[in-house]
């Protein structure tokens, strides 16, 4: 199993909504899918929900930290869902006995999860706390879902060099040295000024450009980055669970899959599980 954890501080970006498209292609594909939603605002467990797809563990994400002892159904597709007080009371943790739920957290994937699934992805939330740690010393790869709108460079810097969950703090601390970080994914991409000026500042920095999910290996001009537009029916088929890879009747998701799909097959190509 190849687990994979969506993040960014910036609420808004689009983590849930990609979690959730990624998880209804990849069973799509034929792959057993666990989705672990540990943000207590529980976006991902309302659409999933909503979908109807997923078997609904009868284990909560915020047992997968605290009960050295969770285990998960073994079903094609299964979410483990938010709990909003559980995950909540999961911060007033003292700081030296966090490390407990790290490593209920490594453990239940390790243990329980690895044998029945191809794939997890894990949502997070957009605070920068122990539920977030967790997810990236426990996972083989890391999404960055990013906004081009206002302060957009600033939440790069801080994507990144945050104290504890900053994408690179996490790879230099040592906590989890397998730990791939897939790129930032722009996201809710608009054709207007402000999202194309930052999009220029982040191709003129060489650290940055070099951190953005391509669509290829070797990106020649611009096309070959990875970007996710903004589009209303992918708003509306978060709202309604939906999963737009399977609306034929509609011309604008039709149109909105062809623009997704690539991307969600190299995100899926990068983790190797098809
Ligand atoms: N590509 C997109 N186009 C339009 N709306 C989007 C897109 N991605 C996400 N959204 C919508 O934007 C809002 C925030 O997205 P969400 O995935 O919940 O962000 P996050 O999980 O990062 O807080 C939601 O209403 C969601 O449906
Ligand atoms: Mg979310």
């Amino acid at each position: 199993m190849k687990t994979l954890v969506f993040t960014n501080q910036k609420g808004g970006v689009g983590k849930s909504a990609l979690c959730c498209l990624m998880a209804h292609h990849l069973v799509r594909l034929g792959l057993r899918v666990l989705v672990l939603d540990v943000d207590h605002q529980g976006n991902t467990t309302r659409a999933l929900v909503k979908s109807g797809k997923p078997l609904q563990s009868a284990t909560t994400a915020d047992q997968v930290f605290t009960d050295p002892a969770a285990t998960v159904e073994a079903e094609k597709f299964v979410l483990v869902p938010s709990d909003y007080d559980g995950l909540l009371e999961l911060l007033d943790y003292p700081v030296d006995e966090r490390n407990i739920l790290a490593t209920n957290m490594r453990r239940f994937l390790r243990a329980s999860a690895a044998d029945k699934f191809d794939v997890c992805l894990v949502d997070t939330g957009p605070n920068p706390d122990i539920r977030v740690l967790s997810a990236l010393v426990s996972a083989d790869f890391v999404l960055a879902p990013i906004d081009l709108g206002q302060e957009a460079i600033d939440g790069i810097g801080k994507l990144i060099n945050a104290p504890e969950v900053g994408i690179a703090t996490v790879m230099g601390s040592g906590l989890n040295p397998s730990l791939k970080f897939l790129g930032m994914l722009p996201t809710r991409v608009k054709a207007v000024a402000l999202h194309k000026e930052n999009m220029r500042t982040i191709f003129s920095s060489s650290q940055y450009r070099s951190m953005l999910l391509t669509l290829v290996d070797d990106p020649k001009s611009g096309d070959d980055f990875a970007m996710v537009a903004d589009r209303t029916v992918i708003q509306q088929c978060q709202a309604s669970g939906q999963f737009i890879g399977e609306i034929r009747d509609q011309t604008a998701a039709r149109e909105t899959w062809r623009e997704v799909k690539p991307v969600l097959d190299r995100i899926t190509h990068l983790m190797g599980v098809a």
